[in-house]
């Protein structure tokens, strides 16, 4: 499989788990999910984790997973790359995935001391991938054994600190976002 194959793969395949950072960016707000509990003086996972925004996120990457599907034979045709079909189990394992991921990094920030909005370097920009990637093996195994090949996976760990950097920027300098990163 050549270079651009590898790539356009994996951004396809993970698409359904970016966009729900995204969407809960927009979409958050309301009632925090841990109910404004603390553990040991820190809370849970802060008003950062919202119901609202995890719902909105999961059905955000979902409704796209399901458009993917949708557009796969035109966009393979056009691409001249064989797109993988999302399963259902799979158009929720993602974004499901990608918004637990979150919420496990915030529920380790604060339990490391750092207060809402705070960086974790490497944390931040690679905790939804790693958990929308394994919720997906466990929705679909062969699936993801089929789709998520060695260079495909490597793409993805690359590739993906670098649009979740970028496109933060981005809605940090629309005034979306508090925090750039
Ligand atoms: N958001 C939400 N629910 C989620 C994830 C995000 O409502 N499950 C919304 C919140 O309004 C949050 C914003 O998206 O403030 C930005 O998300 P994120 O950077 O993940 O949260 P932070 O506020 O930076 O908090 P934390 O330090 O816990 O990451
Ligand atoms: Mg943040």
């Amino acid at each position: 499989m050549g270079v651009f194959e590898t790539v356009v793969i994996a951004l396809w395949a993970m698409l359904p788990a970016y966009v729900p950072n995204n969407a809960a960016v927009l979409a958050g707000g309301g009632r925090p999910i841990d109910g404004g509990r603390t553990w040991n003086g820190d809370r849970l996972l802060g008003d950062g984790k919202t119901w609202r925004g995890t719902a909105m996120g999961v059905l955000a990457g979902a409704a796209l997973a399901l458009v993917l599907n949708a557009v796969r034979g035109a966009s393979s045709d056009l691409l001249g790359v064989g797109l993988p079909e999302f399963p259902l189990a799979v158009v929720f394992a993602l974004p499901t995935g990608a918004m637990l991921g979150d919420i496990a990094a915030s529920f380790l920030k604060r339990r490391t001391g750092r207060q809402r909005g705070a960086a974790f370097p490497g944390v931040d920009q690679l905790d939804f991938v790693v958990f929308a990637l394994l919720l997906s093996f466990l929705a679909a195994p062969d699936w993801f054994g089929e789709v998520f090949t060695i260079p495909v996976l490597v793409v993805v760990v690359v590739v993906t600190p670098l649009l979740h950097l970028s496109t933060n920027a981005i809605a940090y300098a629309l005034g979306l976002k508090d925090e750039p990163y």
